[in-house]
């Protein structure tokens, strides 16, 4: 699943992934007054032909009205005002659903704080031109995270080995949030039944699409840590990543065990519901 299959022409992806549309780049929000101005701009810069959506949870400090004047100058730049915080996830799918509404072929998670550095999108989207989702990637050869205490790598390192692991997912970087998907994997992913309120939804995202047959693929990126906010990460969102991760590994493990008492499929017949 990750690039590395070497056997499929590049002409073949590119036929076979269809050309890009307008992307829209989801930043989610919640007291970011004091970067929200300069990473919509860099975004605005990086890939003039992108729109940017601000999906912010109502913040107490004012991120939204920022958001809501940069919109009044640039008709690329849009504001979605969610009525409190309700966390990464849920911010995302209505990112998503708004931007689906409006019909971009791109979807682009990024974070505010400039973690993300929105320098690097042309080369996920170059990446995305053959594949189904492009993953922006701290723990593939070069790529590197800077100013990170080490406490937080380990807990990144330790997220991704055991999603890994218990998922059984080919991929490095699963926690990660600098993402672009096609809008048709998007809809492939069941994004109805998603659940996942905190960071683990980019595990979530990340196990559908692999389980789900799409293409993924890991591109290096340089993960910078913020400057200036806080950090919104808590126990309790490391808690429900793990509660989750770990049940839905054991979910895939009794699936598994429970299919192989089944009697075998007729030959010849597939299955037309996939
Ligand atoms: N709307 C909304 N609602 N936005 C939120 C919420 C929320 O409840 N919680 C966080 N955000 C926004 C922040 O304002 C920021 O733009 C982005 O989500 C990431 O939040 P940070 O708090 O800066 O995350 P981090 O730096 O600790 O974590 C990074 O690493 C994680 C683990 O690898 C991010 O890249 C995460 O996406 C990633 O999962
Ligand atoms: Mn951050």
């Amino acid at each position: 699943m990750n690039d590395g299959d070497g056997t499929r022409a590049a002409s073949d992806r590119e036929r076979r992934f269809g050309p890009l549309g307008t992307a829209l780049v989801i930043i989610p929000t919640y007291d970011e007054a004091e970067n929200i101005k300069a990473i919509v701009g860099r975004v605005r810069e990086a890939v003039p032909d992108a729109h940017v959506l601000v999906a912010d949870d109502n913040s107490p400090d004012g991120t939204g009205k920022l958001a809501d004047e940069l919109a009044a100058e640039d008709d690329r730049v849009h504001v979605l005002h969610r009525k409190g915080k309700e966390g990464l996830g849920a911010a995302y799918l209505a990112g998503f659903r708004w931007g689906m509404e409006h019909d971009f072929g791109v979807l682009v998670e990024m974070d505010a704080d400039g973690s993300h550095q929105p320098e690097e999108l042309p080369r996920l989207l170059t990446a995305l031109k053959g594949a189904d989702l492009v993953l922006g990637s701290r723990w593939v050869p070069g790529g590197r995270v800077v100013n990170w205490p080490k406490s937080r790598e380990v807990i990144s390192r330790g997220g991704s080995l055991y999603s890994r692991l218990a998922l059984d997912l080919p991929l490095r970087d699963i926690t990660g949030g600098y993402r672009a998907f096609r809008r048709e994997t998007l809809e492939g992913l069941g994004l109805a039944e998603v659940a996942s309120q905190g960071y683990c939804f980019q595990v979530d995202l990340a196990r559908r699409a692999v389980k789900a047959g799409y293409h993924v693929v890991e591109v290096p990126i340089t993960f910078v840590e913020r400057e200036l906010g806080d950090s919104k990460m808590s126990r309790d969102i490391l808690v429900e990543a793990l509660w989750r991760v770990t049940s839905w590994g054991v979910g895939e493990r009794v699936g598994k065990i429970m299919d192989r008492g089944r009697p075998a499929k007729p030959p010849g017949r597939t299955s037309g519901t996939s």
